[in-house]
Order: C-alpha cells, then sequence, then structure tokens
C-alpha cells in the first residue's frame, strides 16, 4: 500500500478505484499548467502521474522528475517525450486498442456527415428555415462508389476501412506517409483484394475523402499542408481524427474559403481548444470536440488499462501497455 498515484484530471470509474485499491491517490482539482505539473513531479510524493494528451510531459520535466512512470488516458502519446522518459528511467504506458472501433465510427460519421451535410441540415431545420421538401434541397456527395484514401494503415484505419468497404467505398491505403513501406498480403490479411496501397501523391490526388489516421511526429506535423490541399481534387473531403497538428489549419481554411476543397469533417485541432481564424464560420464544415473514444465503455476501458499501467509500473513492473520498454531496477 505504499504506493502513490497523482491524477491530473478525473478519470470515470473503475480507474480511481483499481488505483485505491493499490495506494494513495491524489486526484487534481483542475487541470494543472506545466509548471504545477513539473513541481508535483520533481517532488518525489508520487510514484506514477496518469496523464491526460493536453499535459505536456517534455524532456526538462522528465529530467527534473522523480517518478517510476507515466501513465497516459490515451492510445496517442504525443504529449509525452518517450525518449527523454527512457534516458530518465521513467516508464510511460497507454491504452491501445479499447478505442479503435469507437474512433473509426466518428472517422465514418465524419465522412457522412460531410458528404450530406449534416450540420447544414440540422441549422436548417433548428432555425425554423426548413419548409417542406424540395428536390434541390442540400444536395450532398454519395459514399458508395467514392473513393477513401486512408493516411496511415493501423488499427483504427483498418477499422475505418472495414466500415466503408460496407458502405460501398473504394479505399485505397497508403501506410506511413509521407514516405513508403511496402504492406504484404500476409500484413494485410482480410484486406487482400479489398483495399489497395498507393503512394501519397496518388493518395492525395485520387481521394475523394482523404482520411487521416497517422500518430503525430515530426514527420507527419503539417503532412497537410497548402501544397497537399492543392493536389486534392476540387471536390474532394479532408476527414481529421488523428492529431490536429498533422494538418496546417490555417492552410485548410484558407483552402475552404477558396474552394480548393469541398468540405472538412474534423474531430481534432491543431491548437485545442483554439480553431484558427475563420475555421467556424465556414459551411461545410463538421467539426466535433475531440470526441473519438467518448463512448461510456470505451472511457471506462481507457481508464481500467490507464490505471492497471499505474498500479504495475508504482511496483516496478513493466506497464500491460508499455510505449517504452524500461523497467526500473
Ligand atoms: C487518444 O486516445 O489518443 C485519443 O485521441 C483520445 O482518446
Amino acid at each position: 500500500m505504499g504506493n502513490s498515484f497523482l491524477v491530473t484530471t478525473a478519470i470515470p470509474d473503475p480507474g480511481f478505484q483499481l488505483l485505491a485499491d493499490a495506494g494513495r491517490v491524489t486526484v487534481l482539482p483542475e487541470p494543472p499548467d506545466y509548471e504545477t505539473l513539473a513541481a508535483l513531479c520533481a517532488s518525489g510524493d508520487f510514484d506514477v502521474v496518469l496523464t491526460q494528451l493536453r499535459d505536456v510531459i517534455d524532456a526538462p520535466l522528465l529530467a527534473g522528475a522523480r517518478l517510476r512512470g507515466v501513465s497516459n488516458f490515451a492510445v496517442g502519446y504525443n504529449n509525452i517525450d518517450v525518449d527523454a522518459a527512457t534516458r530518465a528511467g521513467i516508464m510511460v504506458g497507454n491504452t491501445p486498442g479499447v478505442l479503435t472501433d469507437a474512433t473509426a465510427d466518428i472517422a465514418m460519421l465524419l465522412i457522412l456527415g460531410t458528404a450530406r451535410r449534416v450540420v447544414e441540415g440540422d441549422q436548417l431545420v433548428r432555425s425554423g428555415r426548413f419548409h417542406g421538401w424540395e428536390p434541390e434541397l442540400l444536395l450532398g456527395r454519395d459514399v458508395s462508389g467514392a473513393v477513401l484514401g486512408l493516411a496511415g494503415f493501423g488499427r483504427i484505419a483498418r477499422a475505418t476501412a472495414r466500415r466503408a468497404l460496407g458502405f460501398g467505398m473504394e479505399v485505397l491505403f497508403s501506410p506511413r506517409p509521407p514516405s513508403d513501406r511496402p504492406v504484404s498480403d500476409e500484413e494485410l490479411g482480410e484486406f487482400v483484394g479489398r483495399v489497395r496501397q498507393v503512394p501519397w501523391e496518388e493518395l492525395v490526388e485520387r481521394s475523394d475523402f482523404l482520411s487521416l489516421h497517422v500518430p503525430l511526429s515530426d514527420q507527419t506535423r503539417h503532412l497537410v499542408d497548402a501544397d497537399v490541399l492543392h493536389r486534392m481534387k476540387p471536390d474532394a473531403i479532408l476527414i481529421n481524427t488523428a492529431r490536429g497538428p498533422v494538418v496546417h489549419e490555417d492552410a485548410l481554411v484558407e483552402a475552404l474559403q477558396n474552394n480548393v476543397i469541398a468540405a472538412a469533417g474534423l474531430d481534432v485541432f491543431e491548437d485545442e481548444p483554439r480553431l484558427a481564424p475563420g475555421l467556424n464560420e465556414l459551411h461545410n464544415t463538421v467539426l466535433l470536440p475531440h470526441v473519438g473514444s467518448a463512448t461510456v465503455r470505451v472511457r471506462s476501458e481507457m481508464a481500467r488499462l490507464s490505471a492497471l499501467n499505474a498500479v504495475a509500473m508504482a511496483e516496478g513492473r513493466a506497464p500491460l501497455h508499455p510505449v517504452s520498454s524500461y523497467v526500473k531496477a
């Protein structure tokens, strides 16, 4: 019972109980700023900190931290400098797997929502401007038969491909844009003969819907910039459920304002919760508040995994889902 956990933001059941059964838990009343978090991590009062995506765990913080582990309440861990954590002998865990289907559902929702102009329709009805059925009211795009280009081909991209194939879409993918990596039939598994790998440039040019499923890294920051947007079809739609900074958001606003592409469906933003100027005025967007994993079941599973990761690290064991393999002696 000597373990001590710092939880930066309250998490759903059963997370807290799992931690409380294994030690002392401090849940901060509000999300900490960087200095506060750094001081708490350096205090020596905690074995493990359970973090959210907005908690920046960078090299200077890790160099001063007296922790065994960082347990991220997310599958993505771009908020953590994992190399610096490894150098500091601090383990890192995340929550993969449990949010795959829920996030792919949101990608599909954004594909359908942008194609069928769901926000415009909702606003029309609510504003009292719906005067009955009209032959040319809010005409959208067909999804069946359209080309879906997947940037990335990990778990969530595959789950999106599964859904898109069910909707009769043609699915292309580029596994590690902007560079290439051949994907073998063995790796393709259930998708052999059903989806096709193309180079990133071709994916950009051929997609009716370009959906982003890459982790945020130095290679993928601003993967979709003004140049890429100009190479997309003028009636193409961009979907982002990955990470905001993968898209140059100012360039996207400009492209949407000038009909360089037709629409965008976004669940993530470059500088959350801030939106690039002009984005919220555009009618050809569907904007969601980073809710890819937001179902009751998934958030509870994320809480369970992040707590189990935290308990393991506090006890000097590797987390169930390690991001780095270091285990403190
Ligand atoms: C993640 O887990 O990385 C999502 O962005 C939040 O659930």
